[in-house]
């Protein structure tokens, strides 16, 4: 056999052992690497099953957009949840690399806040409200992800009703915060204030779920990991930036890109507002009602007091 290249040789060396520590015979690999197919795009990416993924509930043409944004939405919060779960399972994180985990989380959340336009310009209103009829209880307020996002990234106590947030620290049990948790008070009939449907269906399938996620991230959360750091990292620029802009991102941009396109599909007069069951998106919906803010001892007093209002979108062009 004519001399094998040294390369080769080395990589051939490497396989030996892997397969040999588990007790495998290499030369029996290496045979069916010749009788093996190379994967093709189509197969690598699954492309056939995902362009099956799309099945509207009615003929009208924009529903097919209203559904791929959403599932595009969601691929970009499993990113997210991907780069989370990297830090909180990091035996011991570095301030450098919190900060490029952040950048990631952001430069995400951006990209999903700036093409939200997607669904604010580019369906006919018309057409949204008669398909979203046919979608009910369904609703984005259902998006599990979205929630395990918050969840990963701030200690729970945060994500308390903002009434009830005082009672509270990080260290209560997290079963009996998860009572008041803040999107409690949506999905509710406005008329009645009786949870929906769209509520209900989803404590049924996600409450076990996400309460045990909060109990798992109690120590490995994004803030949790930002506090572990040494007192000198913590006091770095970039990385108080990078939390700084990720609890823009989350708690105001996108949630104000969200409520903006609801405003104007729903809020033309009254028997739109019946698209979304009669609930009390509104008052429920506005970052500044809301105040969700993960990580608050990073922002003064009159940040917080003015959280979601208009000093936002000044820090959102400088952000970009
Ligand atoms: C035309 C497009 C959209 C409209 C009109 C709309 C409307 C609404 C409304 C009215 C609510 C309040 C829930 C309720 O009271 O029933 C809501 C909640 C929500 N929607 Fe959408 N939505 C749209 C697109 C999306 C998209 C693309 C996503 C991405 C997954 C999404 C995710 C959510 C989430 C996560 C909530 C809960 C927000 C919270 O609890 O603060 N929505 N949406």
């Amino acid at each position: 056999m004519a001399h094998l290249d040294k390369t080769i040789e080395d990589l051939v060396q490497k396989l030996e052992e892997k397969y040999k520590s588990m007790g495998q015979d290499l030369a029996s690999y290496l045979e069916g690497r010749l009788y093996e197919n190379y994967v093709p795009y189509w197969d690598y990416v699954h492309l056939d099953t995902l362009l099956t993924l799309q099945k509207p509930k009615t003929d009208i043409p924009d529903e097919q957009i209203f559904i791929m944004y959403h599932q595009v939405t969601e691929l970009y919060f499993k990113m997210i949840l991907h780069e989370i779960e990297q830090v909180a399972n990091e035996p011991v994180v570095s301030k450098k690399y919190l900060i490029e985990k952040l950048k990631r989380i952001n430069r995400y959340f951006i990209i999903l806040t700036d093409s939200f336009t997607v669904m604010s310009e580019g369906m006919e209103q018309q057409q949204f409200l008669e398909f979203r009829m046919a979608l009910l209880p369904a609703s984005g307020f259902q998006s599990a992800q979205y929630r395990m996002v918050e969840i990963a990234s701030t200690d729970f106590v945060h994500l308390v009703g903002k009434d009830y947030r005082d009672r509270f620290d990080r260290n209560s049990d997290i079963e009996e915060m998860y009572k008041y948790i803040y999107w409690q008070a949506g999905a509710t009939v406005l008329s009645t204030g009786e949870k929906t449907l769209t509520l209900m269906q989803f404590e049924r399938k996600y409450n076990d779920q996400l309460i045990q996620m909060a109990v798992d991230y109690k120590n490995t959360n994004l803030w949790a990991r930002y506090k572990q750091l040494p007192k000198k990292d913590q006091d770095d620029a970039q990385l108080i930036s990078a939390l700084r802009d990720l609890d823009l991102n989350v708690n105001v941009n996108w949630p104000l890109a969200h409520y903006k396109t609801a405003v104007a599909y729903l809020q033309r007069n009254p028997t739109d507002i019946t698209a979304t069951g009669g609930t009390n998106w509104q008052k429920y919906l506005p970052p500044r009602f809301q105040k969700r803010i993960f990580f608050p001892s990073i922002w003064s007093e009159n940040e917080i007091t003015e959280w979601g209002k208009s000093w936002v979108r000044q820090h959102v062009s400088d952000v970009k």
